[in-house]
């Protein structure tokens, strides 16, 4: 097969057997997912003691719960005694203790075995040493992440600096206050696409004006081409007409307290690696988690949080709500039709990246660099 030299205004895509090969996937499980920080709940769903949640975190499940003493509490969803899975329900309550179906091993809420049946006649059983694996967590944004590395890397260097370095001031995430922000609606989206396809279409604005067209309404610098990531500080100003962030351009609601009047009437996309999305408004803050869970297949479940008065009142969120629910199903179908066409031989060697799109370049280095070049390079492809 004989392919054309790429210009020089243009760089090369990875090739396509980063998006399809199991191989590549679970390098990334292991290099990416099982190594950094993820993003994994939010705190305020998990209530109140007892209250648990389990999300895939590479080839591990994680159990979240809330211990008795109101902290949360990450361990491997894994029994001690023969490794049944402890809960196998995405979510749920229990009320003091959590007990393995199998053998009836029970734990209390801090990991501790604290009993098992017939286990008195076995006093050597260390109640401390078999207890539940435990898993770091921080709180931040008001969520949850954890990180199954033995000795996590700074938090606040791979996780908080990614805010920093897009908005240019340490304190301008905070002036959204995420953390004490109310649900106000959650759609979980089942992508059949790789979680980087999906993290590329979010870090580039080059399909802007060709798939979204109530957001290029309502930013029309995006019409453009121009993401507001590509500029470091830049968020991307409400069109003159506009009254809020609402899919008709109608006002939203009240300016969240701590917002500045630079932050005012524009819109700030935040990529924290390796799969949260935080996009800032002035009157709410919309939050992307992804759940990579095969090459080709990516759970993203998508917050909408808005003051807590506005969501006790009980008034209509919805029209915000869809403008952001329209360009993530845009998005979406993007990428699944993007996916069947990385393991066709036209994408053997990848395609390429305009001059708009090169910051994605960085974005390829740096999860070259993270597997260690052991997907294959870019050049494995080439044949
Ligand atoms: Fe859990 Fe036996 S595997 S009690
Ligand atoms: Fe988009």
């Amino acid at each position: 097969m004989t392919t054309t030299p790429i210009s020089p205004s243009l760089i090369a895509t990875l090739p396509g057997h980063y998006y399809t090969d199991p191989e590549v996937f679970r390098l990334e499980q292991e290099k990416l997912f099982e190594s950094m920080w993820f993003c994994a709940v939010r705190s305020a769903d998990l209530d109140r003691p007892g209250a648990f949640r389990t999300v895939q975190v590479g080839r591990e499940s994680v159990l979240i719960t809330r211990a008795r003493t109101g902290e949360l509490r990450a361990f491997l969803n894994v029994c001690r005694h023969r490794g049944a899975r402890l809960c196998t329900e995405e979510s749920g309550e229990v009320r003091r203790t959590l007990q393995c179906p199998y053998h009836a091993w029970t734990y209390d809420l801090d990991g501790r075995l604290i009993a098992a049946p017939n286990l008195i006649n076995m006093p050597d059983v260390d109640r401390v040493a078999y207890g539940l694996i435990k898993v770091s967590l921080r709180e931040w944004l008001g969520y949850a992440w954890v990180c199954l590395a033995d000795e996590p890397p700074s938090f606040e260097h791979t996780v908080m600096h990614a805010a920093v370095e897009r908005l240019g001031d340490p304190a301008a995430i905070e002036h959204y206050g995420s953390e004490r922000l109310a649900l106000g609606r959650r759609i979980t989206y089942d992508v059949r696409a790789n979680w980087k396809l999906i993290v590329e279409n979010f870090m580039e604005c080059y399909h802007c004006a060709t798939i979204h067209p109530e957001l290029t309404e309502v930013l029309p610098e995006f019409a453009d081409g121009y993401a507001a990531q590509y500029y470091v500080g830049h968020g991307a100003e409400f069109g003159q007409e506009i009254k809020g962030f609402t899919v008709d351009g109608s006002e939203g609601f009240a300016t969240l307290p701590a917002v500045t009047t630079d932050q005012d009437r524009r819109y700030y996309a935040i990529t924290i690696k390796p799969t949260v999305f935080v996009n800032l408004v002035p009157d709410h803050v919309i939050l992307h988690r992804m759940f990579p869970l095969a090459a080709d297949r990516t759970v993203v479940e998508c917050d909408w949080l808005y003051a807590p008065e506005v969501v006790a009142s009980g008034a209509d969120v919805s029209k915000s709500v869809e403008l952001f629910h329209r360009v993530n199903a845009q998005d979406f179908e993007a990428c699944e039709r993007t996916q069947p066409a990385m393991s066709s031989r036209a994408y053997r060697e990848g395609g390429v990246l305009v001059p708009s799109e090169h910051h994605l370049g960085v974005f390829h280095e740096w999860l070259l660099s993270r597997l260690g070049d052991a997907g294959g390079g870019r050049d494995a492809g080439r044949l």
